[in-house]
Parts: C-alpha cells; structure tokens; sequence
C-alpha cells in the first residue's frame, strides 16, 4: 500500500513515516517546508533505513498536487499539511483558514479524481472547545474558541460532507490530544520556530539554558494544583494511532472518529516534576497570569480506539519526558545543526 503522507517533514509526520515504513507501507512525503527541514526526512530514512520518496509541493497547489497523484498512485493519504500555532491563527486568520482548508479540498478533489478513497485526518481535541464534562467521548459537544480550531472544526464537517455523496471513501477522523516527547533515537523530534508556545519544548529548552525559566500559566484554576490539565500522548504512541486507523479503512469502515490520547491528566506542575526527575536539577520556573483562551483541563476517554482499532498508548509520562530531553540535548538547535 504507497500512502501519501501530507505535511510528512514535520512534528508528527515524521514520527507516523517511520511506523508506517517498519509496518511496511510505502511512504511518500508531500511538504512544502514552511515550518519543518528536509533533513528531518533524511533522519527518517536513518532511522528505518529506507529511501523515502521527497516532493516539495504546497498541497494547496492543485496542479502540482495532480501531477503527484498522476505519478505515484496513491492507496491513501494522511493529512498533516496545515498550521497549527493558536496565537498565530488568531494574527493571521485567513492564512490558517487558506492554508488548511483549501489544502484539504485539494487533497479530496484529487483522491476523489484519482479513487484514492483511504483518507486520515489530523484533528485536534481543540474541537471539544471549553469541555462540560470530562473525560472527552467523541460524541461531546463540539465548539472552537479560535480561528485554528475552527479550521479543525469545518475540515471535519467538510469530510463529513464530502463522504456523504461519496460512500466508498474510508475518512478517519483522529483527535489528538497533547503529543509530546520524541522518537527514542534522538534522531526526530519537535523543532519548534522561535520561542515555543508549548509547554513542552519551553521546559526542554529552559532545561538546556536557552531560555532562562517556564512561566507557568495560572495556578488559580479549579485542577488538583491549580494549574492546566492535559492529556499528553508520547508522539510515538500517537504515529501508531494512524497505522491502526489505516488498517480500519482497509475494511471499508466508511468515515470513523477516534480520540487519540492516553485518557490520563497532568497537570503543568507534574509535568515539570518528571522533567526534574530526567534532567536531573529543578526547572526553573514562575507563575504568571493565565494565558487567555486556555481551558482548565481536557483530556481523553480513549475506549472507542481501543475497542475499534485496538489502539492503547504504551509509553508513559516518564518515558516521555526522557525522550523529549534526549532529543533537545542532542540537538540542541533541532535540525539546524
Ligand atoms: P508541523 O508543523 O510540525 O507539521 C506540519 C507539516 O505540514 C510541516 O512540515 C509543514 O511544513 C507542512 N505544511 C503545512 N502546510 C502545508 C501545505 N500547504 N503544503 C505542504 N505542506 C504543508 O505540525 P505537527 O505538530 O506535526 O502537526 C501535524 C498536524 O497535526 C497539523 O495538521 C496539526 O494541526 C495537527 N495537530 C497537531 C497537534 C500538536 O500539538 N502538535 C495537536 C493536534 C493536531
Ligand atoms: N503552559 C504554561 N506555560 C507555557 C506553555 C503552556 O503554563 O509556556 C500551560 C498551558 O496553560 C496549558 C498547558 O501548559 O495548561 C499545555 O499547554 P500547551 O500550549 O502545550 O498545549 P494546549 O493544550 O494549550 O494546546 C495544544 C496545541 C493545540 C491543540 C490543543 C489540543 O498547541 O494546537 O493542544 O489538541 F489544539
């Protein structure tokens, strides 16, 4: 099976690429590089040893996106391409809603054009909005507070629409919680632009000095401590997901949705102490205000992807801070070595 995996050089893409390739799919990488480095491809292939077929191409771009469909003959398709920074969405929103929707038209044009007819999408638990109830069911409420997660939000009715007239097309629809932490090699991990926004690489690069301390965003919010609750999910956990999600559109399942977290909460404070713990000195850090639009905690009921596609996150906190510090202690400029 060759699957096109869209935005395939970034964060997430690149930890999929390496599952897909070890579950032995073929795997060709569509990017156009607008935040990712083509050497993180060529770490991939390090990893598992194998060529990986390269485009630079903007999936936004219907003719050169044709002449790839033309070319390779796609089985599937998994579609990372799009930006993903909430406060940047809220500066620029018409780039988030060009660049992530009309990719993702593009891409449905061309599957169906082509009868590529196994689509996985990147959704984000950002669709649950501000939760009523925890843990998350995929039949929660949905709602978006920013013009990101309403990008996330219309792609999902749009995929709903699209399979709606189109019934022989498989759609998995996958909600990502809070991946985090980095492929065990050191090799690929997240490589942020500038200075994070998320919790994560801030603490990472406060640990290697870069930055001098976390400001941690309230303390004040009704969770065990005071501070934020999420579901953070080891990347590599959730680049299996898809593997998992691609073998269920192999059944013609028609369009499904799953969470894809590991169905526990941290909170900011425990997630600097099991940095502590693998660093091996305390993480300076301050609290400070809120940061407008956050939410006090969300995570994931996991049981429908575990019943349906028998997907369970097997790396816990500790292991996912110990590869978060491998990788930026290794690399302590990401990919611009
Ligand atoms: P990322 O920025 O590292 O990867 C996205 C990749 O897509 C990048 O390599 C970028 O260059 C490429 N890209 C963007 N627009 C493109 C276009 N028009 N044509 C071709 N390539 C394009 O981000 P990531 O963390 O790997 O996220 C992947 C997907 O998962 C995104 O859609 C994101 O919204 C979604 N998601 C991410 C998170 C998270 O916390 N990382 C959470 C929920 C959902
Ligand atoms: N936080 C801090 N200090 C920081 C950064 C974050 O205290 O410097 C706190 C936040 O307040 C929050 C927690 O750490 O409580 C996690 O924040 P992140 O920015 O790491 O993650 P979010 O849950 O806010 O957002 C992430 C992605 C979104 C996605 C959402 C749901 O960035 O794109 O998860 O999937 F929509």
């Amino acid at each position: 099976m060759k699957i096109l995996v869209a935005g395939g050089a970034g964060y997430i893409g690149t930890h999929t690429c390496v599952e897909l390739i070890q579950a032995k799919y073929d795997v060709v990488v569509v990017d156009n590089l607008s935040n990712s480095k083509y050497d993180a491809v060529k770490r991939v292939e390090k990893i598992t040893n194998t060529k990986i077929k390269f485009y630079q191409a903007d999936c936004c771009d219907y003719k050169a996106m044709e002449e790839i469909f033309i070319e390779e003959k796609f089985d599937g398709i998994i579609h990372f391409a799009g930006l993903k920074c909430v406060p940047e969405s809220v500066k620029v929103p018409l780039s988030y809603y060009n660049n992530n929707i009309n990719s993702t038209l593009v891409l449905l044009e061309l599957a169906r054009k082509y009868n590529v007819r196994n689509f996985v999408f990147s959704s984000s638990a950002t669709v649950y909005g501000n939760p009523k109830t925890l843990p998350l069911i995929e039949d929660c409420p949905l709602s978006a507070t920013n013009p990101y997660g309403r990008t996330k939000l219309f792609i999902e009715y749009i995929l709903e629409d699209f399979y709606n007239c189109n019934k022989d097309f498989n759609i998995a629809i996958l909600r990502y919680f809070n991946p985090i932490g980095a492929h065990p090699s050191g090799l690929i991990g997240e490589d942020p632009n500038g200075i994070p926004n998320n919790l994560v690489p801030y603490v990472t690069q406060v640990a290697i000095n870069k930055l001098p301390y976390l400001k941690v965003n309230g303390n004040d919010y009704p969770t065990k401590d005071g501070t934020g609750i999420r579901d953070y999910i080891h990347v590599c956990d959730l680049a299996r997901g898809h593997v998992l999600a691609l073998n269920k559109l192999s059944t013609n399942c028609g369009l499904v949705i799953y969470n894809l977290g590991t169905g526990l909460g941290y909170s900011v404070l425990e997630i600097i102490e099991a940095f502590n713990k693998v660093v091996g000195h305390p993480i300076p850090y301050k609290i400070v205000e809120r940061r407008p639009g956050d939410i006090a905690a969300c995570y994931a009921d996991p049981t429908k992807a575990y019943k349906e596609i028998g997907f369970k996150a097997i790396y816990n906190l500790d292991d996912m801070a110990r590869d978060a510090w491998n990788w930026q202690k290794n690399n302590p400029n990401g990919y611009n070595q």
